[in-house]
């Protein structure tokens, strides 16, 4: 049996990483700490909450003594550290928050590990895993015929966003060789999926489309990316978890490029399809394009680039493949397909997410 933190647990994946791990370890005790910023919300963790072995947390990881006293009194063996900012954009117009959460809220974290599971005469380190959840983008971009990237690519971040998950990935090796605090780090590519902010091009294009609104493509359309639904990041984070080595790094993906204009079409036929097979959705979402005759392609509208925005992003998984045995099971077309009906079906969600007023009110119904 495993004491998991996952911190940003109320975020994307975070909320997703909970649901998966509940359904398969039953048994473990599971403790979210989240500071609730825009991004986070407890309405993700509504199923989790039922769950006896599940415990929330409102709280900063930041906050050295909180991270130390909560390892101790829950006993906890596990860290799977996703609490981050996480939106390139918001990175770009505002950077200082990226460097001091994800930066300096990393090196806290690791503070406070190292304090409640190593400075015990006798500890054994064996016993514990701080698992650092990061991201691609540390390696910059590629070209259009150059190898993906592996885990021994240089880095080489060009957002601010970017650079910070970078200082964290190498504050979190740092820790291992200096100190042995025995952790891991995953670098994973773009997720897709439940529960995601409506800020990240799937999810605010499956809305834009639902209101009537424009689908913003950015530059020409061609920049790529490698999509990866999140249940297969879950398992990828639960293979390292059960038998990666102790210092590693592995990358996460599915080998799924797609250009940005690609995807938005696909999405656009996914969109139209249900409205086809479903006319009370006409009904739903009387501004969709499909209601009034229209398809869902004529939406797009081609507007100012991303200042710096990378062109290709590419994952070559072998290793967790190779020593984990890991392979990605959700095809993307269905994963695309499941994910517009999960939108479709949680219309309640999506709007009470972008509403500021919901989202206090429920930190202080659930929130410590
Ligand atoms: P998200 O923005 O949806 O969620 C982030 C969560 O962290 C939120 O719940 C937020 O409230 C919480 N948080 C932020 N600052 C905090 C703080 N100081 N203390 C405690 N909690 C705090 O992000 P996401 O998309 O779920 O990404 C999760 C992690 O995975 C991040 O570390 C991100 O860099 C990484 N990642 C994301 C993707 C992706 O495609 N979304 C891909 C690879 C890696
Ligand atoms: O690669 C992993 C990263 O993927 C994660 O580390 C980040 O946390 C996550 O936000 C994501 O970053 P991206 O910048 O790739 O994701 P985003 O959804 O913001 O954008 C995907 C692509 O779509 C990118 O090329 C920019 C483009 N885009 C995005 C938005 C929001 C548009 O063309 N229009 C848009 O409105």
């Amino acid at each position: 049996m495993s004491r998991l933190l996952v911190t940003g647990g109320a975020g994307f994946i975070g909320s997703n990483f909970v649901h998966y791990w509940i359904a398969r370890h039953p048994d473990d005790r599971i403790v979210v700490l989240d500071s609730l910023t825009y991004a986070g919300n407890l309405a993700n963790l509504e199923a989790a909450a039922q769950h006896p072995g599940f415990r929330f947390v409102h709280g900063d990881i930041r906050d050295q003594g909180l991270v130390e006293s909560l390892l101790r009194e829950e006993e906890l063996d596990s860290i799977i550290h996703l609490a981050a900012e996480s939106h390139v954009d918001r990175s770009i117009s505002g950077p200082d928050i990226f460097v001091d959460v994800n930066i300096n809220g990393t090196h806290s974290l690791l503070k406070a590990a190292r304090r409640a599971w190593m400075e015990n005469p006798g500890t054994d380190p064996e016993r514990y895993r701080f698992h650092h959840v990061s991201t691609d983008e540390v390696y910059g971009s590629l070209g259009p015929t150059d190898a993906a990237f592996t885990e021994s690519t240089p880095y080489s971040p060009n957002s601010p966003y970017a650079a910070s998950k970078a200082a964290s990935d190498h504050l979190v090796r740092a820790y291992q060789h200096t100190y042995g605090l025995p952790t891991s780090i995953s670098n994973c590519s773009n997720n897709y999926g439940p529960y995601q902010f409506p800020e990240k091009l799937i999810p605010l294009c499956i809305v834009n489309l639902l209101v009537g609104k424009a689908l913003p493509i950015y530059g020409d359309g061609q920049n790529v990316r490698d999509w990866l639904h999140v249940d297969d990041h879950s398992r990828g984070i639960e293979l390292i978890l059960d038998r990666g080595r102790v210092g590693e790094t592995y990358n996460i993906g599915s080998r799924n490029e797609q250009a940005n204009l690609d995807l938005v079409r696909q999405l656009c036929r996914s969109v139209d399809k249900l409205f086809a097979e479903r006319p009370e959705l006409c009904d739903r979402f009387p501004e969709a394009p499909p209601a009034s005759g229209r398809q869902c392609k004529e939406a797009i509208e081609f507007v100012t680039d991303r200042p710096g925005h990378d062109r290709r992003y590419a994952i070559d998984s072998s290793r967790l493949e190779d020593e984990l045995g890991y392979s990605s099971t959700t095809d993307f077309e269905t994963g695309m397909d499941s994910t517009v009906l999960w939108f479709l079906e949680n219309e309640a969600w999506w709007r009470a997410v972008m509403d500021e007023s919901y989202r206090e009110w429920m930190t202080d119904q659930y929130g410590q």
